[in-house]
């Protein structure tokens, strides 16, 4: 099971895939919203390519397949690589028992997206999927750094920007955009939203393209197009910024926004609770860790009413 399940804030059903290097290269899964597999279906024509995460939308599932694959040559211990030969696509799977084989995949162009932000359907019935795509310059700059290369920079900063594809199913066409010029990371969303088209999205980004001196939560507006910018300071590592509706939230961006932050000069963590309406409002706490927690990786909130 890979890292990124969805969970439809509709239906409550648990989407999540597996994927190998080897046949059956891609499966996907359904749980019910009370813990039972409902269906797994493997899903025709996926390749070896690595896949991370996928999206839902309210009638389809999403897979992504970018120009990195297995590579057995690669002994980093991490058996992936870029491979020009690698065609990237996107399929497009309808959701329900029975449908894996109606999958349609769509070539696009060279890259590989680690995260999606999410997906949704438009008004015109075209499949939207949004999240940071990277190329192969800033695949490999990444990379050296995972696999701890002597060359490696002073972070996995991969210049991964934000990119929406457009998937027309009628007409069987797909169009790309980058959609801002910041370089970004985790992206995330109000997971009431998810399979359904958000206005609101979250992120990391590394505005100086340098690493470790600017980290800075963004928050963009998808229907003004405006964006919001709040640095965590030199040395500090941010993580993944989750948001969190508050309790009366009725606004999609009615909530707080939450991140750890790893100071590298003090080694010492904290958590970090914005007010998601506004990230450049003073923040609405700051809760001091017992001690430094690993820097720049994911979060997740779980309510304790979910725990009972
Ligand atoms: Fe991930």
């Amino acid at each position: 099971m890979t890292a990124h399940p969805k969970e439809d804030p509709v239906t409550g059903e648990l989407h999540f895939f597996a994927s190998s290097p080897f046949p059956p290269y891609l499966i996907h899964h359904v749980a019910s919203a009370d813990g039972h597999v409902l269906t797994s279906q493997e899903v025709p024509g996926a390749s070896a390519a690595l896949k991370h995460d996928f999206a839902i939308t309210e009638h389809h599932v999403v897979f992504l397949e970018g120009t990195v694959t297995f590579d057995p040559n690669e002994h980093s211990g991490i058996p992936y690589g870029w491979n020009d030969a690698q065609t990237s696509r996107i399929g497009v799977m309808p959701r329900g028992e029975g449908r894996a084989a109606e999958v349609r995949w769509f070539e696009i162009g060279q890259g590989y997206a680690m995260h999606l932000a999410n997906a949704y359907e438009d008004a015109h019935g075209r499949i939207v999927v949004e999240g940071p795509a990277v190329g192969r310059a800033g695949w490999q700059r990444s990379w050296n750094w995972w696999v701890g290369a002597p060359d490696r920079g002073a972070e996995p900063n991969s210049g991964s920007r934000s990119r929406r594809w457009s998937i027309d199913l009628t007409a069987g066409r797909v169009s790309e955009e980058d959609t801002d010029d910041l370089v970004v990371e985790f992206p995330t969303i109000n997971d009431a939203f998810i399979g359904r088209e958000h206005r609101y999205q979250y992120a990391l980004a590394f505005p100086d393209d340098l690493g470790i001196g600017n980290h800075t939560l963004v928050k963009y507006d998808r229907a003004t197009g405006a964006r919001q910018l709040r640095p965590v300071g030199t040395g500090q590592l941010p993580s993944e910024a989750v948001f969190v509706a508050s309790a009366d939230g009725a606004d999609e961006d009615g909530g707080y926004l939450l991140t750890v932050v790893s100071d590298l000069n003090a080694d010492a963590s904290r958590l970090l609770v914005l007010d998601a309406s506004d990230l450049t409002l003073p923040p609405v706490a700051t809760v001091h860790l017992p001690r430094r927690v690993p820097a720049m990786i994911h979060g997740s909130w779980i309510p304790d009413a979910d725990l009972a």
